[in-house]
């Protein structure tokens, strides 16, 4: 049976690995980062939580979602953080996904500033409401699922 919900993430500053573990905790999951995942995860609804680097997603996601099939995975949203608002999409991994036949629901996105400027991004509160956003998203489902 597939499980209804998996959290996977990768991280060079642990911003996607915080923002993950607070939405692993909301919807009750043990959030994974992309090194754990096994060939044979299955999951309703994938929730995916990374950055923007020079402009692109973490290459781990972007082999990650490569080797993804939609008999896998039904759903998926992304989660991303990065310091700058404009280009705060991860593209690729949505191009790629969608290729697949594997829908994104929706984006989730929150400031995720870079080291060397001394913000707290992502702070207490972003992480409140991308777990927040990603339960009302993972409500939805899980109701259609009853059917
Ligand atoms: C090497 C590196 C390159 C980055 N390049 C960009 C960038 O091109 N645009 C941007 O908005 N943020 C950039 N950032 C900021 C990250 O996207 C942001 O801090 C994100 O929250 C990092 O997530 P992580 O800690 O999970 O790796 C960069 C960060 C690093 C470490």
């Amino acid at each position: 049976m597939m499980e209804h919900v998996l959290v996977v993430y990768a991280t060079i500053t642990q911003h996607s690995q915080k923002l993950a573990q607070a939405v692993g905790k909301a919807l009750g999951v043990q959030a994974k980062s992309v090194e754990e995942c096994s060939k044979d995860d299955q999951a309703e609804l994938l929730f995916i939580v990374g950055g923007i680097y020079a402009g692109k997603s973490h290459p781990q996601l972007v082999s990650y979602v490569k080797n993804l099939d939609n008999t896998q995975v039904g759903k998926v949203v992304l989660i991303t953080s990065s310091a700058s608002i404009t280009h705060r999409k991860q593209k690729e991994l949505r191009e790629i996904l969608t290729s697949k036949g594997i829908a994104v629901l929706d984006e989730i996105t929150c400031p995720g500033a870079l080291l060397f400027i001394k913000l707290t991004h992502p702070d207490k509160r972003d992480l409140q409401s991308v777990a927040g956003s990603a339960r009302t998203i993972a409500a939805k489902p899980l109701i259609s699922y009853m059917q």
